[in-house]
């Protein structure tokens, strides 16, 4: 077999694999289990970023080009997680997810968008720039946490 279909082949296979996956749809709870890790790990790698943007915590490049790189991967992972199926779960999503599905995936737009920009920015050694965009990366958090996510 000739390699060109070779490749075309295997890629057909896992095209097959791969859709099969995707219609296999979580349970619901694995959904939210999952949506609510991903919030987690953000958590974990925006935190220390946060704070040296405060300047609570010494400022280090390197740290802050892992991080936010990290940050980028995650930030678009959560969102297939908010499926309507999920709406009966304990958890602290706000039902104006599903009704107002349009403003919500702005939401998720603009932290993938932000997080973007600070990776970006990570390559330059402009430090003031850095935390600047390190503020926009937490506002778009707390945007979307006011308008979808239930107080505490
Ligand atoms: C587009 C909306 C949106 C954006 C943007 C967003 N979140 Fe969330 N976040 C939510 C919602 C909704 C929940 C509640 C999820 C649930 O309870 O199932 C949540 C929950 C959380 C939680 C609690 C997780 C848990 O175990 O219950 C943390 C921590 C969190 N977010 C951190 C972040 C951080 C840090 C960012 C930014 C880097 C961020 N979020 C951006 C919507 C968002």
């Amino acid at each position: 077999m000739n390699a060109k279909l070779l490749v075309a082949g295997v890629a057909a296979v896992l095209g097959v694999a791969v859709a099969q996956g995707a219609l296999a749809q979580a349970k619901p709870e694995v959904l939210v289990k999952q949506r609510q890790a991903v919030m987690t790990l953000q958590g974990k790698y925006f935190g220390p970023m946060a704070g040296m943007a405060q300047g609570k915590v010494p400022y280090n490049a390197a740290a802050v080009q892992r991080n936010a790189g990290f940050l980028d991967n995650l930030s678009r992972m959560a969102w297939d997680g908010f499926d309507p199926s999920t709406k009966g779960e304990k958890s602290r999503a706000l039902p104006s997810i599903y009704d107002d599905s349009g403003k919500f995936k702005q939401a998720t737009s603009r932290l993938e968008n932000e997080t973007s920009k600070l990776v970006s920015l990570t390559r330059s050694a402009d430090e003031a720039a850095v935390k600047a965009q390190i503020g926009a990366v937490g506002k778009s958090c707390g945007g979307c946490h006011d308008d979808f996510r239930q107080k505490q």
